[in-house]
């Protein structure tokens, strides 16, 4: 892997990371140089909706399954990137700051391996 000095370093790594693609190496790697991690499809494209653990979660907090997911990327000091084409979804999607998760469900939620379909491996893919 290329070494960066102080010097050459990004700034910024837009990867697809969400609860179930936590993409741990890599994470670790940018956080060791403090490259901020730019979460996109931070709900999976969408997939995130269909795992029963994030509904239990939704229902403990009284939040969302998207917010307690966005919660989740800012806690782990990710910038998520969500998407949505309703109003109603964006503004709630925005409302992420009055409350916070434990540890323990933070873990959680990063111990959901494999939840949401997980990005082709650009060394092994036929381009
Ligand atoms: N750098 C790259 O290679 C790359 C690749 C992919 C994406 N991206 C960026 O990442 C952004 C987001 O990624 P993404 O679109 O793949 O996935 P995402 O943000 O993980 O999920 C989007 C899906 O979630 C739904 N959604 C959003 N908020 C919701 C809410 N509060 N409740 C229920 N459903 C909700 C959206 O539906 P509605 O829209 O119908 O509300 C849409 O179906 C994109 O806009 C793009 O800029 C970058």
């Amino acid at each position: 892997m290329k070494q960066y000095t102080l010097a050459n370093a990004p700034m910024v790594n837009q990867i697809r990371l969400c609860p179930g693609e936590t993409q741990d190496e890599l994470v670790a790697y940018c956080k060791e140089r403090n490259i901020l991690l730019e979460a996109y499809s931070p709900l999976g494209t969408g997939q995130i909706f269909k795992v029963p653990e994030m509904q239990v979660l939704a229902e403990k907090y009284q939040k969302s399954i998207a917010q307690i997911c966005i919660r989740w990327s800012l806690q782990n000091g990710f910038l998520p990137l969500p998407k949505s084409v309703t109003a109603e979804r964006i503004r709630e999607n925005m409302d992420v700051f009055g409350f916070e998760l434990s540890d323990e469900d933070v873990r959680l939620i990063a111990g959901l391996t494999g939840c949401v379909g997980l990005s082709k491996d650009p060394d092994t893919i036929n381009w």
